[in-house]
């Protein structure tokens, strides 16, 4: 038997390929992806499907032959010039990035590349088919340049755990709405289980593009999509903190950070370690240096900035120009500044090897991250864990996912050079003892939350969501489920069908009163009722004159608010006139103040009950006001023996005494049915699925928590299964046919 393995995607394999002098070199790759999951994904056989660089075509066979990926368990997907343009550069860096670092002005949105986007996403779903994943398997995509491959895979693989993890921050979503194709790239995400980001408002920016776009049903952060429970969390990613404790305490660094010091004389040594990437606030900061040198000239001679910008994307417009604005502020500050022994800033633009990385963090006493927007931001973890021997202090930027987690480094918002040139002069005086208890703060945070960490609770998390999904799976109705149902259907003669209406037997419309039966749900209603073993319940909270004119003539048991009206056995109305109503004048004033307050809200006055409705209310605030209003109610509820009803986009206010419970309840006592069924989609439909006997069927539509033993997935599906029963009775006896049909559903 096959074991079972993580498949890993990500645009960008943990190497690149370069060919030098004729020869080819496996160089690691920079960025935060590649060096965080770079150190662990090599375990039990895990692959890493992703590009190796740009490699021509006649020399990819060279490639695939030479064992060095092989061993290493990575596979390359090979992009043309035209789709690392398109998909890469075009689409992922000048449309995702830009949006998704709230650079709005950066955006060039060309149809073109959006279609290679799509199309290199679905060379990735290939290379992962190539894979041969089986159902056991996980799948872990990473990142912004393969959004829709969650979907993808899903289609090949329904039941297979894929989860997938942004890097980047997700924006607002009246941000992420700008993007022309939103809608697309949201439902790509949305075929993976567990979808996770560094923040907490990155998660939440997400699930409010998923409910505010699409109109998702959500509970708490789980998404109901297609009939698979979806999550979204908050994991920030950790690092390798072993391998820069251990490297940053070796002689040998101790040796290279030691002549680092001293070919700077050991000024105070303030360091910057950044992929050339706008998003990191270079250009900000250095005109924050230079602002700490103008106003502090005492501390010239003593400092000195050392900027490692390693180079990215540069074949990007943006990112080339970035770099030129770079070369100009350094030069302008140097050659301002400068003196014969001393240069304000030491620039490098190249990419160092880990172990000069970690030497420089040992040497510097200041690491200074400004980025305007990050996902998370490991250097400033990477320099925290190489700190356990030596002092420094970490300005960090509170618009870095990181700022979220070491909050004993000094914060600043990156777009106040005020603020930065403060922070840095505290840093630079910060007294040793204060530096040492703050890193220590940061570290053990760093130390816990380390990249082993994070893998483990993503992956726990992944294969918990699978369980769950297993047992929501049985409680579904399926043909399986159906066919036990159909059993006692069959073997009962007084059958009762308890059947709300809203939301259950016709979709919810913004306008209550065009929510009338359609002449398909009568004609299913009357064939489930022509069989005289059945009896079919509408149970509603509608007032009892809606229901009459709806229902009237025919020879359905009718409750209507919720049991304070009902019409059976004689099929005339009666209502609960002993329940008091008195209640009605405080809470109607109430409810009226709210919606006087918010445009598209309602009160609907019922006999014995109220109800504030907010369905044509702006998206959100209606939930908003709806939260305010059911604070200001809470205290007259006890008072008045009411029950507060929090319905499909209304907040409903009746006596305790009435509820669908009890109506169902009496109308079983009258009737004495040998089989009961029950289906209902919101909270008042619970005090049915809770009071009726065990032996009753009871079928929750949507998947929401309930105490109902089944659900079915949408309205259209709760139609479709009394249309099951309806359909039953055409031949009742003939149990082969009954089988066909279920094949058929
Ligand atoms: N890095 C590197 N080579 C260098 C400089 C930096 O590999 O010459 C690494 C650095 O150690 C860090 C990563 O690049 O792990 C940068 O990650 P970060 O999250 O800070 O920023 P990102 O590049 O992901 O935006
Ligand atoms: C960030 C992104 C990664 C990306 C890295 C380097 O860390 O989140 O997805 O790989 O930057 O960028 P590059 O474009 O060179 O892959």
């Amino acid at each position: 038997m096959r074991n079972k393995k993580t498949i890993i995607i990500s645009n960008r394999l943990p190497l690149r390929v370069e060919r030098r002098d004729g020869e080819l070199h496996f160089i690691p790759s920079e960025g935060g992806l590649a060096t965080g999951l770079g150190s662990i994904y090599q375990q039990e056989g895990n692959i890493w499907v992703g590009w190796p660089g740009f490699v021509p075509e006649n020399e990819q066979e060279e490639i695939l032959t030479r064992a060095k990926l092989a061993e290493l368990n990575l596979v390359p997907v090979f992009l043309t010039e035209e789709e690392l343009q398109g998909y890469y550069e075009g689409f992922s860096n000048e449309v995702l990035w830009p949006i998704f670092h709230y650079r709005l002005s950066y955006a060039v949105y060309n149809t073109d590349n959006w279609h290679i986007y799509q199309q290199v996403n679905r060379k990735f779903a290939e290379a992962v088919n190539e894979q041969q994943p089986g159902d056991k398997d996980d799948v872990w995509i990473h990142d912004y340049q393969l959004m829709l491959l969650p979907q993808m895979v899903r289609e090949q693989h329904p039941s297979m755990a894929i989860g997938y993890f942004q890097h980047i921050p997700f924006p607002p979503d009246e941000v992420f709405r700008c993007i022309p194709w939103r809608d697309e790239l949201i439902k790509g995400l949305l075929g993976a289980d567990l979808i996770a980001f560094h923040t907490y408002n990155d998660t939440q920016h997400f699930l409010n593009a998923c409910t505010h776009l699409l109109g998702l049903p959500i509970q708490n952060n789980c998404l109901h999509v297609d009939g698979r429970s979806v999550y979204a969390e908050v994991y920030p990613m950790g690092i390798d903190f072993d391998k820069f404790s251990q490297l940053a305490k070796s002689a040998a660094i101790q040796e290279r950070s030691r002549e680092i010091k001293n070919y700077y004389k050991n000024r105070k040594f303030i360091l910057c370690i950044d992929r050339l990437d706008y998003s990191k606030g270079i250009i900000e900061r250095l005109q924050a240096y230079e602002s700490l040198l103008q106003e502090h000239p005492e501390l010239r001679e003593k400092i000195v900035l050392y900027q490692l910008v390693v180079p990215s994307r540069d074949t990007v417009p943006q990112y080339r120009l970035l770099r030129d604005e770079i070369d100009r502020a350094v030069g302008h500050i140097n050659s301002i500044y400068g003196m014969n022994e001393w240069q304000p800033i030491a620039y490098y633009y190249n990419s160092f090897p880990l172990e000069e990385l970690s030497a420089l963090y040992v040497a510097a006493d200041v690491c200074l991250v400004t980025s305007i927007r990050d996902g998370m931001n490991l250097v400033c973890k990477e320099y925290v864990a190489s700190k356990e021997d030596n002092p420094g202090v970490l300005v960090l930027s509170e618009l870095a996912g990181a700022s979220k987690e070491l909050l004993e480094a000094i914060q600043v918002n990156p777009n106040s050079i005020d603020q930065i040139r403060q922070a840095l002069k505290q840093a630079i005086e910060m007294p040793e003892d204060e530096q040492q208890r703050r890193m220590q703060d940061s570290i053990e945070i760093v130390r816990k939350f380390n990249v082993r960490h994070w893998v483990k609770i993503f992956f726990n998390r992944l294969h918990e969501i699978k369980s769950l999904q297993k047992q929501e799976m049985a409680r579904r109705v399926r043909s399986e489920v159906k066919d036990s149902i159909s059993k006692a259907y069959r073997e009962a003669k007084k059958r009762l069908f308890f059947l709300d209406y809203d939301g259950t037997l016709i979709g919810f419309h913004k306008d209550a009163d065009a929510a009338s039966p359609t002449e398909s749900l009568y004609r299913t209603l009357e064939l489930l009722q022509s069989n005289p073993a059945n009896q079919i319940v509408i149970i509603s909270g509608r007032p009892h004159e809606t229901l009459e004119r709806w229902f009237g003539k025919k020879d359905y048991f009718l409750v209507a608010e919720h049991g304070a009206w009902s019409n059976y056995p004689e099929h005339h109305w009666h209502g609960k006139n002993h329940i008091s109503t008195r209640w009605k004048i405080p809470v109607k004033h109430i409810m009226n103040k709210f919606a006087n307050r918010t445009a598209g809200a309602i009160v609907e006055e019922k006999t014995y009950s109220l109800a504030w409705h907010y369905r044509k209310a702006q998206n959100g605030l209606g939930q908003l006001r709806s939260q305010e209003l059911v604070d200001s109610l809470r205290y007259l509820i006890p008072d008045h023996g009411l029950q507060l009803l929090m319905g499909d986009k209304v907040i409903e206010v009746k006596s305790s005494e009435l509820n669908k419970g009890k109506a169902a309840m009496e109308v079983v006592a009258h009737y004495k049915p040998d089989f009961i069924f029950a289906i209902g989609d919101d909270a008042t439909d619970e005090d049915m699925f809770l009071e009726l006997p065990e032996e009753a069927i009871t079928v929750k539509v949507g998947n929401k928590k309930s105490a109902a033993q089944y659900y079915v997935e949408s309205q259209e599906e709760a139609v479709s299964l009394i249309d099951y029963f309806a359909t039953e009775n055409l031949d009742e006896t003939s149990a082969d046919n009954n089988n066909a049909h279920f094949q058929k559903l």
